[in-house]
């Protein structure tokens, strides 16, 4: 449970994950992961192994669980895996990532979680291909419900989902990351609509699964941290397929790197949960 006492775990002692709050190490980090070019270095980074008895999820469902210990840290990456009807397509998008949060939450009980994957980023607010970022706040884009009630906008706040993400001034410093907002929806290409909402939405990323794990680790109150590897910028000349699939595998290397850069961080320091 909460320590009011700091425990000395760390390589680092006076530095904390978030700047302030109640202290806790943490032992469980649970990575929430989509595609499967994404998920492979780093299950070979943190030489994770495939859980095979499979009892961790429901009969049936292509979720895949890696994990083992590293650092002293409890390891669990879950890949929502390869759709069951459409074989060699990655389970992409918000649904499957709201369903494996929840299911993996339940199980595991993880004191962090990272959604770590790729995401299209905005040349016009200094977004580059291989680019990492933190980020700082999610929202949806695709989920517009204009009903005013009086002056009130709530089921349009609703539908945008906006909300903040574990603050980690002290990781930020320590790795030197990119930090800016995330704008969730369920497509890889932009049409003018969507773009009207993720510059709402003052987004500098967009990727398909970030809001959607927010949400879900909101409403059980886990900590969540997101890593976001640009492999394609959306408001170019280029291609936004072309241009992802140009780039992805050496983009996942990169976010692979900064993934157990954070989880090296988390390892070797006080941790805060607030
Ligand atoms: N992941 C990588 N590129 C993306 C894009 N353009 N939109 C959403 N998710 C992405």
């Amino acid at each position: 449970e909460w320590s009011s006492q700091p425990e000395v775990t760390a390589a680092h002692p006076p530095k904390n994950a978030a700047g302030d709050g109640d202290r806790r190490p943490i032992s469980t980090v649970l990575i929430i992961i989509a595609m499967q070019t994404e998920a492979l270095p780093l299950v070979n980074k943190f030489h994770l192994s495939e859980d095979i008895d499979g009892s961790l999820f429901p009969k049936g469902v292509p979720w895949v669980r890696y994990h083992g210990i590293y650092k002293e840290l409890h390891i669990n990456l879950v890949w929502t895996g390869k759709d069951s009807i459409l074989a060699g397509v990655d389970s992409i998008g918000t649904i499957s990532a709201s369903l494996v949060s929840y299911a993996s939450i339940q199980a595991l009980k993880p004191d962090l979680i990272i959604n770590a994957g790729t995401a299209g980023g905005f040349k016009a607010k200094g977004a580059c291909v291989a680019d990492v970022y933190l980020v700082s706040n999610v929202a949806f884009h695709d989920r517009r419900i204009p009903i005013h009630v009086i002056f009130f906008c709530v089921n349009y706040l609703y539908g945008i989902g906006a909300r903040q993400t574990f603050s980690t001034p002290n990781l930020i410093d320590e790795l030197n990351l990119k930090v800016g907002k995330l704008s969730t929806g369920d497509s890889l290409d932009m049409s003018p609509q969507d773009e009207v909402l993720i510059l709402a939405n003052d987004a500098v990323v967009k990727d398909m699964e970030g809001a959607a794990v927010a949400y879900v680790a909101d409403l059980l109150s886990v900590p969540a941290i997101f890593i976001k590897a640009v492999t394609n910028t959306v408001d170019g000349q280029k291609s936004i397929a072309e241009e992802f699939l140009q780039n992805l595998i050496a983009v996942c290397t990169t976010l692979a790197q900064t993934v157990s850069q954070v989880v090296d961080f988390i390892s070797g320091v006080y941790q805060i949960i607030g």
